[in-house]
C-alpha cells in the first residue's frame, strides 16, 4: 500500500485485486472525460494558488471509480489521504478527532457520506466552511464552547445516492462530479489494462466481449475478467479470445447484455406478475426477495440505461426493448410506449 495512504476505520471493500488494479494518475484513469477534465482544471488552479482543493462530491452507481478517483486526487495533489465512511463514524467525537488529525492540504475521504448521522454531519458544516470545529467543554451551566481552528483540508465525499444527502451538506461541496456508466470501448480499454497488470493474455475481441457484458461498470469488468481467465486456463489454452469469453460468460449466466439472474428475475417479474407495470419499487423488491435499496442502486440504473425499464410516477414499467430482449411481443400498456 502507498505509504501516503493512511486508513482510518478502513472498512470499505478491501478486495485485494482491486487495490492493485486501481490506476494512480488521472492520465491512467479511463473514461469519465467530463469529470476528469473538470477535476484536472480545479486541481491545477488550486496547486498554482498553493491552496487546498475545494471540497469534492463524487456520486454515481457502485463500482464506477469513486474510491479510485479520490486516491488519484490525493496522488495528483501530492497530499495525504485519510479514508473513512459514513457508517464507520459513530460519535461526533470521532469525527472531531479525525478532523483534528488532518494537516494542511490533506484529503479526507468519506465514503457513503449519505449515511453520516445528523449530529456528525453538523460538525462538518463549520469544518468545511470555516475550517473550524466548535467543541463544548464541561457540562451543565459551566459548559462553554470553544472554537478550534483546523488546517485547510479537502473533503472528498462519495455516495451512490445523492438524493439522500441533506441540502446543507450538499451545498458545501464546491465541486460536484457525477460518474456515468462506461462505454464498451472504455471498458475494453480498462480490461486490456487490467489484463496487462495481472499477466492475463487477452485479445481485443475478447476484451470487447467481456466489456459488452459488464453493465458499464469497471468493477464488474475486472471481476468477469478474473472469472473468464479461470475458464480460459482450465478449459482452454489460457488465452482469452472472443469465443472463449462468450462460452465462459454463458456458463457464468451473464447474458449478451450483461444481465445476470437477478436482473432477469426482476424484468420477468415486471412483465409476468405485474403485466408490464407500472409497479412500485417496494412491491417489486418483495416479489423477487431483494432489498429495495439494492434494486434502486445496483440493478435499476443499468436497466434504465439499457432502456429496458422506465421510471414513471406510478412505478417501473417494462419497455418494448425489454420484451424484445426476452423474444416477446410487448402487450397492453406497453404498446403505447412504442
Ligand atoms: N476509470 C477507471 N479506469 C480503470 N479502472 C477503474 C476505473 N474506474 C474504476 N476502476 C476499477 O474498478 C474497481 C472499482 O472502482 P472503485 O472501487 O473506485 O469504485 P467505487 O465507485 O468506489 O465503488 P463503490 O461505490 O462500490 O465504493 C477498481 O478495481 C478500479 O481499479
Ligand atoms: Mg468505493
Amino acid at each position: 500500500m502507498d505509504d501516503r495512504i493512511i486508513s482510518v476505520n478502513f472498512n470499505i471493500d478491501d478486495d485485494e485485486p482491486e487495490q492493485t488494479l486501481r490506476p494512480l494518475t488521472l492520465a491512467d484513469f479511463t473514461g469519465q472525460e467530463k469529470a476528469k477534465e473538470n477535476l484536472a482544471i480545479f486541481m491545477e488552479a488550486a496547486k498554482n494558488r498553493k491552496e487546498a482543493l475545494d471540497h469534492v462530491l463524487l456520486y454515481g452507481p457502485p463500482g464506477l471509480g469513486k474510491t479510485t478517483l479520490s486516491n488519484i486526487i490525493a496522488n495528483e495533489m501530492g497530499t495525504h489521504i485519510k479514508i473513512t465512511s459514513g457508517p464507520a463514524i459513530e460519535r461526533p467525537g470521532d469525527m472531531a478527532a479525525i478532523l483534528n488529525s488532518l494537516s494542511e492540504g490533506d484529503i479526507l475521504f468519506v465514503d457513503e457520506i449519505h449515511r453520516l448521522n445528523r449530529m456528525i454531519e453538523e460538525i462538518l458544516y463549520p469544518a468545511m466552511e470555516d475550517f473550524a470545529i466548535d467543541i463544548v467543554i464541561g457540562k451543565g451551566p459551566g459548559a462553554r464552547s470553544v472554537r478550534l481552528n483546523l488546517p485547510h483540508f479537502t473533503l472528498v465525499g462519495a455516495t451512490t445516492r445523492i438524493g439522500l444527502l441533506t441540502a446543507p451538506l450538499r451545498d458545501r461541496f464546491g465541486v460536484v462530479l457525477h460518474l456515468e456508466p462506461y462505454s464498451v470501448g472504455e471498458l475494453a480499454r480498462i480490461i486490456m489494462r487490467s489484463a496487462d497488470v495481472s499477466g492475463i493474455f487477452i485479445d481485443k475481441k475478447g476484451a470487447e466481449e467481456i466489456a459488452r457484458r459488464s453493465r458499464g461498470t469497471p468493477r464488474i469488468a475486472n471481476r468477469l475478467l478474473r472469472r473468464v481467465r479461470d475458464f480460459a486456463e482450465v478449459r482452454f489454452d489460457g488465452k482469452i479470445t472472443e469465443d472463449v469469453a462468450k462460452m465462459s460468460l454463458d456458463l457464468l449466466d451473464v447474458d449478451k447484455m450483461g444481465l445476470d439472474l437477478i436482473d432477469r428475475k426482476m424484468l420477468l417479474s415486471i412483465m409476468d406478475k405485474f403485466g408490464g407495470g407500472p409497479v412500485g419499487a417496494e412491491t417489486l423488491a418483495v416479489s423477487i426477495n431483494e432489498e429495495r435499496e439494492t434494486i434502486e442502486d445496483v440493478y435499476e440504473p443499468y436497466l434504465i440505461q439499457l432502456g429496458y425499464i422506465q421510471r414513471t410516477p406510478r412505478g417501473r414499467v417494462a419497455t418494448p426493448l425489454c420484451y424484445k430482449h426476452f423474444g416477446r411481443k410487448p402487450q397492453g400498456e406497453q404498446m403505447e410506449l412504442e
